[in-house]
C-alpha cells in the first residue's frame, strides 16, 4: 500500500492489520521508552488547507514517535494566500524531500490529486464532505477495543451525515468489517446514494434501544445553507443525543464522536462526559492508529 486515500481501498485483511499493528503502537507508547527509531531520517509534511485540531497534532505526534522529521505546513500564511496552487506547493514540499504527506483540503479529491503529482505516500486527513479514512480507522479500533469485535455490531450513525466524510469512511470501512450500519438524522442531512449498504432511519428513538454504537456526528453549519436545516432547537429535541436518550441505549452500548463537538446541539454534556462516552479515547487512539498507517505506508526502510 503507497497512499491512504479512502477506506474503500481498504479490505478486511489490511484493515485489521492496521488496526492490529496500531495495538502494538500502544502498548509501545504506553511503555518507558515512548519512542521507535523506526521512520529516522524520513519526512513527514502535514499539509492542512482546513482547520484542525486532533487530526494535525495526533499525525505530528504519531510521526514523531516513530522519530519521523515532521514539517507542518498552514495554508493560512502561506504563499497559498498569494495564489500559488495545490499542484506547485506539492512541488516545493517535493523538492524539499517529503517522504509523505498528510493533507486536509475543503476540495473532495484533492489528495487523489496530490498522489499524481509527487513521489512520496499520501494520506487524506479529510477531503471536503468525501472522506476521512483515519476517523474511521480510529473509531473501528476504539470499537474493537470497547466491544471486542466489530463483525456483527449494530452502528446508528446520527446527524448530518450528509456533509460528513467521518461518516462516509466510517460506512464503508464498516462494511468491509461486517458491521450493520443504520443512519439516522434529517430526511434533508441524509443522503440515499452511498455506495454502500446501509440502513437509513429518521426517528432516532426507534434506533436508540436496537443499537451497539451510537456515533453522533458533529452539525457542520459551515457546509450547509439554511434550506437545509431545521431550527437548532427542532434538530436537539428530534436528533440530539440526551441522558433521557442514552438510558433508553442498551447497558453494554457506547456513544461516540469525531469531535469538535457542538455541545447542547447534537449531543448534551451530560452524555459527553459520561463513562459510556468513548470521546476522549478517540483521541488517544487516534496517535496510535495514525502510527499504525505511517509505519505500514513508509515502511521503516529507505
Ligand atoms: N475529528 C477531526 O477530524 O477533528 P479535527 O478537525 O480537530 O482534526
Amino acid at each position: 500500500m503507497k497512499h491512504l486515500l479512502s477506506t474503500a481501498d481498504l479490505d478486511a485483511a489490511t484493515a485489521t492489520e492496521i488496526l492490529d499493528i496500531a495495538t502494538e503502537m500502544a502498548n509501545v507508547s504506553g511503555r518507558e521508552i515512548k519512542k521507535l527509531p523506526t521512520l529516522r531520517g524520513r519526512t513527514v509534511v502535514n499539509l492542512f488547507y482546513e482547520d484542525s485540531t486532533r487530526t494535525r497534532i495526533s499525525f505530528e505526534a504519531a510521526a514523531k514517535r516513530l522519530s519521523a522529521d515532521v514539517i507542518n505546513f498552514s495554508a493560512k500564511g502561506s504563499s497559498v494566500e498569494k495564489g500559488e496552487s495545490l499542484k506547485d506547493t506539492a512541488w516545493t514540499l517535493q523538492a524539499m524531500g517529503a517522504d509523505a504527506v498528510v493533507i486536509r483540503h475543503p476540495a473532495s479529491g484533492a489528495p487523489h490529486r496530490l498522489a499524481d503529482w509527487v513521489t512520496g505516500s499520501v494520506l487524506n486527513a479529510g477531503d471536503g464532505t468525501h472522506e476521512h479514512p483515519t476517523q474511521a480507522l480510529l473509531d473501528a479500533y476504539t470499537m474493537r477495543s470497547r466491544m471486542g469485535r466489530i463483525d456483527g455490531l449494530h452502528v446508528a450513525i446520527v446527524g448530518d451525515v450528509l456533509h460528513s466524510r467521518v461518516a462516509r469512511s466510517n460506512v464503508l470501512l464498516l462494511n468491509t468489517l461486517g458491521a450493520k450500519v443504520t443512519l439516522v438524522g434529517p430526511p434533508t442531512l441524509v443522503p440515499t446514494d452511498l455506495n454502500a449498504s446501509v440502513q437509513v432511519a429518521y426517528d432516532l428513538d426507534a434506533v436508540l434501544p436496537q443499537a451497539d454504537v451510537v456515533m453522533m456526528l458533529r452539525v457542520q453549519k459551515e457546509r450547509m445553507t439554511d434550506s437545509y436545516f431545521p431550527s437548532a432547537r427542532e434538530y436537539s429535541r428530534r436528533y440530539g443525543l440526551d441522558g433521557a436518550r442514552l438510558r433508553r441505549m442498551p447497558a453494554h452500548a457506547i456513544v461516540m464522536h469525531p469531535g469538535p463537538m457542538n455541545r447542547g446541539m447534537e449531543i448534551t454534556p451530560e452524555v459527553a462526559d459520561s463513562p459510556r462516552s468513548t470521546i476522549v479515547e478517540q483521541v488517544t487512539n487516534g496517535v496510535s492508529v495514525r502510527m499504525a498507517c505511517l509505519y505500514l505506508l513508509l515502511g521503516g526502510a529507505r
